[in-house]
């Protein structure tokens, strides 16, 4: 693992003017406080009680117990000097049960929040939905079914007319891909269902979700800046082989295509169509007149960016050892029959994760060239590694900065070939429940000691705090 910073040692890299950095963090992953002030179950709250599910059958009932301490970490964030910080809202604390009126402590407490960033000087930047749906809507059928994204446009009304005015951009969806494909194919996110048709129906709903809370957030909010998260990838096929090309063009039909064509294009992909009509419900669940609802314009587009794949067709397995890979990291989705390689000589995070920011620069250009010039803001990206409290009391994570310095260098490469990325949030403010990992991956840079509640900045919060005051990178001593 490296210790040093290899990117800049030049001259600083100065960012546009503008250019907003940022922080995020996510509900279910950091609040805690879950039977409080009327909130309702979630899916998450579920799925993490179920044994099984979450490593050493963390929940997040406790998480960071950002509930009680939004003032400390509101003070956090003023410290860290950042202009904006990417939240979530609670869906089960607006509607307990998915339907009706909107539960007002709920409501209350956002608007604490909200105020909060404003008496800072931080622009609040909220996502309607980072997975945390209500278990009652579930229980109906839950992303599988239509009526699911039409109780998403009325929950959306309530939060746009309850904080409107007061915050500056919208995220509808939080990593559809997330929601459809590991909560309802591999399970591996809540819900756990394992069914390829009901993934796909699951992927079509939450795009009309998307599609259908625009119109209802421009309507409460005539100046609201509108957009959607996605978690987008690059697929490097891991040799020439015809085969391999097309496993590698399968996996980008998966994470990128089948989000990005709708919402840009206002079509499906059809080679993801074809390959998906054996599975019912499948995308049969299409209407006439769905996607021009997905598709109508947006203000900005939100990445999340973390690592690249290099794939091989799941057939050609024993091919990987001789072209030089290392054991493969496994195939999420048998249907698609495309296998994850290792790398030899790539670092890693602690998820398993290869550091190469190269693919960051990569997929915003393709982004330009194949599919909008819309403002683009990096709405994730950041790396959990083996962090500890030292015997001086510090929390010295190179690697981190070292991720950090990297791939922030990635989006200056991306500007410098034109592509019109106007900020950068670094996931994650404070280490939190990680989903299915729980509180054994700490991606934050601030530390947590869960039993306590205590926070204590890491070493790259002050790396950090200072690239959010030069606007630039700075040259590095190695
Ligand atoms: C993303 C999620 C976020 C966090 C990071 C590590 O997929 O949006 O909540 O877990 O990964």
């Amino acid at each position: 693992m490296s210790t040093t910073h290899p990117h800049n040692d030049g001259p600083p890299r100065t960012f546009p003017h503008g250019f907003l950095w940022g922080t995020a963090t996510a509900s279910y992953q950091i609040e805690g406080a879950v039977h409080s002030e009327g909130r309702g179950p979630s899916i998450w709250d579920t799925y993490s009680h179920a044994p099984g599910n979450v490593w050493n059958g963390d929940t997040g009932d406790i998480a960071c117990d950002h509930f009680h301490r939004i003032d400390e970490d509101l003070d956090l964030m003023k410290k860290l000097g950042v202009g904006s910080y990417r939240f979530s809202v609670a869906w089960p604390r607006i509607q307990p049960d998915g339907k009706g009126p909107a539960n007002q402590p709920g409501l209350d407490f956002y608007r604490r929040l909200v105020d909060g960033l404003r008496s800072r000087d931080i622009e609040p930047t909220l996502t309607l939905y980072h997975w945390d749906l209500p278990q009652a809507l579930e229980d109906n059928g839950g992303w599988t079914v239509r009526e699911t994204a039409e109780r998403f446009a009325e929950y959306v009304d309530l939060v746009a007319r309850a904080l409107g005015n007061d915050v500056e951009r919208w995220i509808t969806l939080n990593e559809p891909w997330c929601s459809a494909w590991l909560g309802y194919g591999s399970g591996r996110h809540a819900p756990g269902v394992q069914d390829i048709g009901k993934a796909a129906a699951a992927n079509h709903h939450l795009l009309l979700a998307h599609g259908m809370a625009v119109p209802i957030l421009r309507s409460a909010i005539p100046d609201a800046k509108v957009g959607i998260t996605l978690n987008l990838g690059v697929h490097r096929p891991g040799t020439d082989h015809v085969d391999d090309i097309a496993a590698a063009h399968r996996a980008d039909g998966n994470l990128n295509r089948l989000f990005l064509d709708p919402v840009f294009h206002g079509s499906y992909p059809e080679d993801m169509l074809t390959h998906y009509e054996a599975n019912l419900p499948g995308f049969s669940v299409i209407e006439e007149g769905d996607l021009e609802i997905i598709s109508q314009p947006l203000d900005f587009l939100g990445v999340n960016y973390y690592f690249p794949d290099t794939i091989m067709d799941a057939k050609r397995a024993p091919e990987a050892r001789v072209a030089g890979y290392g054991v493969p990291i496994g195939e999420q989705f048998p249907d698609l029959r495309v296998l994850s390689l290792e790398t030899p000589g790539t670092d890693t995070t602690s998820m398993g994760w290869e550091v190469d920011a190269s693919g960051l620069t990569e997929l915003l250009v393709r982004i330009k060239g194949e599919y909008t010039d819309l403002p683009i803001y990096i709405t994730e990206n950041g790396a959990a590694f083996d962090d500890y409290v030292d015997p001086n009391g510090h929390v010295l994570d190179n690697d981190r900065i070292s991720y950090l310095c990297e791939h922030v260098s990635a989006v200056h490469d991306a500007i410098d070939a034109d592509v019109n990325v106007q900020g950068y949030f670094v996931w994650s403010l404070l280490d939190n429940f990680e989903w299915s990992f729980g509180y054994s991956r700490r991606f934050g840079i601030v530390w947590v000691d869960f039993p306590t509640g205590t926070r204590l900045p890491k070493a790259s919060f002050n790396w950090y705090a200072k690239l959010v005051r030069m606007n630039a990178i700075e040259p590095v001593a190695t």
